[in-house]
């Protein structure tokens, strides 16, 4: 198995500040119910989305510096004046061109929140500039090679989409929405309701997931052996583990904590059920990152006969 640490932590922040900025529009448009104006929990997740947009704009420069290194097949120090030629002569160059766009967009609608609120045409507008990033992504990944518009290169675009809707909305949630819905003031139907919300995406998001992960796995393995005999298929294996703690965790939230938040909700008794399901979702949040770090170790590895 090939590990490049500094690529690889950099693959790994693009994934996790992909994923925050997915969760957040998820939070916006899904999660909390209409009309939660601008208030406290509809606030909760801006300073998430800065430090998202901060991570993006370094895991991009970082990137390209990189990609033309070994375009000009030169060293990182050595890639500098070779910049301006890769970003114009080069297919990742005009993906990165459209990186910058979409994330200069990202940067104006969130200052656009800052001031007005988590207006719905501007979360939707957050929704399309990460859904474009990923576009990227997945046109300069493996899955690009047979064209940015094959259905390859489209189907990782949706599944790496599908993976940041789970998990993201996942981490916005544990670390900044519910603990936002604690505080006093906030009826317990409104947790209860996004609680509800959070399992019911999560369910759909995996079915989306593992649908374009198994045509990837189809794609790109010849035969099962190689699931274990090839770098590639050992660093699936390793992702794939992970996943399966969270589609457990996820199960263990939607047949017992959220139907127990449900009646913490309608008898106001039982408030530890909240704090468990805070717990276990910050476990699912951690076991989150570990799969994105896997998925950043399988896009370093060459998939098998590729
Ligand atoms: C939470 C669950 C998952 C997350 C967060 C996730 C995330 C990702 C990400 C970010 C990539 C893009 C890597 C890249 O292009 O650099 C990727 C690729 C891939 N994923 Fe997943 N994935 C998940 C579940 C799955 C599942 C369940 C499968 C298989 C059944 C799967 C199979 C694959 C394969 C084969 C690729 C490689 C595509 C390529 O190299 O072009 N993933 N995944």
């Amino acid at each position: 198995m090939t590990l490049d640490p500094i690529p690889f932590a950099v693959t790994a922040m693009d994934h996790v500040a992909l994923a925050l900025v997915v969760g957040t529009a998820a939070a916006w448009l899904y999660l909390l119910p209409a009309g939660h104006g601008n208030n406290g929990p509809s606030r909760a997740p801006m300073s998430v989305l800065v430090l998202a947009l901060a991570l993006l704009a370094f895991t991009s420069a970082a990137d390209l510096l990189a990609r033309t290194a070994a375009l000009a097949d030169v060293s990182l120090g050595a890639a500098w004046p070779y910049l301006g030629r890769a970003l114009t002569h080069s297919d990742y160059g005009g993906f990165w061109q459209l990186r910058a766009v979409a994330w200069t967009g990202l940067l104006g609608l969130t200052l656009f929140i800052a001031w007005c609120g988590p207006v719905r045409v501007a979360a939707w507008g957050i929704a399309v500039g990460a859904v474009t990033i990923i576009f990227t992504a997945s046109a300069t990944g493996h899955a690009g090679d047979d064209g940015a518009l094959a259905l390859p290169a489209l189907i990782n675009a949706l599944h790496i989409t599908a993976a940041c809707l789970w998990g993201g909305s996942v981490l916005i949630y544990a670390i900044r929405l519910l603990p936002a819905l604690q505080r006093p003031g906030i009826p317990a139907q409104i947790l209860a309701q996004t609680a509800m919300r959070l399992s019911t995406l999560a369910g759909a998001a995996l079915a989306m997931v593992l649908a374009t992960g198994i045509y990837n796995a189809w794609r790109l393995l010849p035969d099962w052996p190689s699931l274990w005999e090839s770098g590639y298929g050992r660093a699936l294996m390793l992702k794939l583990a992970a996943v399966a703690v969270m589609m457990v965790i996820g199960a263990a939230n939607r047949f017992f904590l959220v139907p127990g938040v449900g009646r913490w909700a309608r008898q106001n008794s039982g408030g530890g059920t909240v704090r468990l399901f805070l717990r276990v979702l910050r476990v699912d949040a951690a076991v989150f990152l570990l799969v994105l770090a896997g998925a950043a170790l399988l896009g370093m590895q060459a998939p098998p006969g590729h």
